[in-house]
């Protein structure tokens, strides 16, 4: 007996620990229900198997007593031989078998991998309200920084190096107020059902955001092109093709080198499938092969050596944001890039069904032409 105690005491002690782990650690929770499904199935395997081979045997049985019975009464009617009777039985063991084993395989599998996917899904929820959150927190006080800042610069009797200071300052803000819009943007993207797709104007939309980078392209002795003959609309919305174009531009120009006469153009051009094709190249620094597998992950940023006195400071949401808004509208991205010479990025768009006003319009244009070719 007193033997015993200590092994008592142990297993009592195993036993709290594996009830406090499966409340509190997630991961432990769903593995022992991951197992407990498992065995769940192994069990009810075996029961299909008893059943399928008590199910057999009785059939066989029965038809061999059915058999003796009719020769002894004298009156055969059964038409097949008792070796296909018994080859018949075996097939609808088998038939039935498979059917709910098949049945209960499907079900345990959806059922193991929502318990098995659970906390993931879980974590990358908080994970995203968390960012979120605090995105939308810091929000409010950069805004102030900003403000304050700007009231200070109006003092005249502010020296040189202090006046200085604050215009980095603004710099900065401006930095990180738009890294948090992006984050913002990331969240919001990440949410179901959140945007709408409406016939736009692909080409003002270009037209607004080269207008907001011609300053900034100036400033670093780049030219900014556009080429448009098209006027497109797609089927988009306004607010994120304008934050696609932006990110494209800006990292166009950023990563262009700054006074060695570089150029950025965007191109609108119609594409097959009724799509259209936006493109934006620069004769920038380029992008390594080993980085292009990963710049369309968030906060994933390029070799910054290359990259050091060239872009401003990053977070590299940019294109991630970029991939997640062409998703959402069907798009397509391409990539072409060369180290040291330029960098192009393709984006096809589905364009917007035409109006019935439109329709008219073009009918209104004048003669329309066919012609059918069959000498091949
Ligand atoms: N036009 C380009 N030329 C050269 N490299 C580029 C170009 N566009 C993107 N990259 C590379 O891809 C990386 C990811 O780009 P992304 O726009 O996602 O992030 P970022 O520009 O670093 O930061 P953010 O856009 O969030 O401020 C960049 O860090 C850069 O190395
Ligand atoms: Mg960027």
């Amino acid at each position: 007996m007193a033997k015993t105690i200590p092994y008592l005491k142990q297993s009592v002690a195993w036993v709290t620990d594996l009830i406090h782990k499966y409340r509190y650690n997630l991961f432990y929770k769903t593995t022992t229900h991951v197992i407990l499904l498992q065995v769940a199935l192994t069990l009810l395997t075996i029961l299909v198997f008893w059943w399928a081979i008590g199910y057999a045997q009785q059939s066989i049985i029965d038809s061999i007593s059915n058999r003796i019975a009719e020769i002894a009464s004298g009156a055969a009617t059964s038409t097949q031989s008792l070796p296909e009777t018994i080859d018949e039985v075996r097939e609808n063991t088998l038939g039935y078998t498979f059917i709910i084993l098949t049945a209960l395989s499907a079900f345990f599998g959806l059922l193991i991998s929502r318990f098995a996917l659970w906390p993931t899904r879980n974590s990358l929820q908080f994970q995203k309200r968390f960012i979120g959150n605090v995105a939308h927190e810091i929000r409010t006080p950069m805004a102030i920084i900003k403000t304050n800042t700007e009231v200070e610069l109006m003092d005249p009797k502010l020296s040189p190096s202090v006046r200085e200071t604050l215009k980095e300052t603004i710099v900065e803000v401006d930095r990180m107020s738009e890294t948090i819009n992006n984050l913002l943007t990331f969240d919001k993207l990440m949410r179901p059902g959140r945007m709408e797709l409406i016939s736009t104007d692909l080409g003002s939309v270009i037209e607004t955001v080269i207008d907001h980078h011609r300053s900034l392209a100036k400033s670093r002795g780049i030219t900014l092109n556009i080429e448009n003959n098209l006027n497109p609309r797609v089927l988009g919305n306004a607010v994120a093709l304008d934050q696609v174009i932006t990110n494209l531009v800006k990292n166009a120009v950023n990563y262009t080198p700054a006074n060695a006469g570089g150029s950025v153009t965007v191109t609108l051009e119609p594409a097959s499938g009724k799509r259209v094709s936006l493109t934006v190249s620069d004769t920038g620094i380029g992008i390594a092969q080993n980085d292009l597998y990963h710049i369309f992950e968030p906060f994933y940023r390029g070799d910054t050596s290359r990259a050091r006195g060239i872009g401003t400071g990053s977070s590299g949401l940019g294109l991630a944001i970029v991939n997640e808004i062409i998703r959402l509208h069907g798009g397509t991205i391409t990539i072409r890039s060369a180290v040291g010479q330029g960098t192009t990025f393709k984006i096809t768009l589905p364009m917007a069904p035409e109006t019935q006003a439109q329709i008219e319009a073009r009918d209104a244009e004048g003669v329309h032409e066919l012609s059918v070719d069959f000498s091949q």
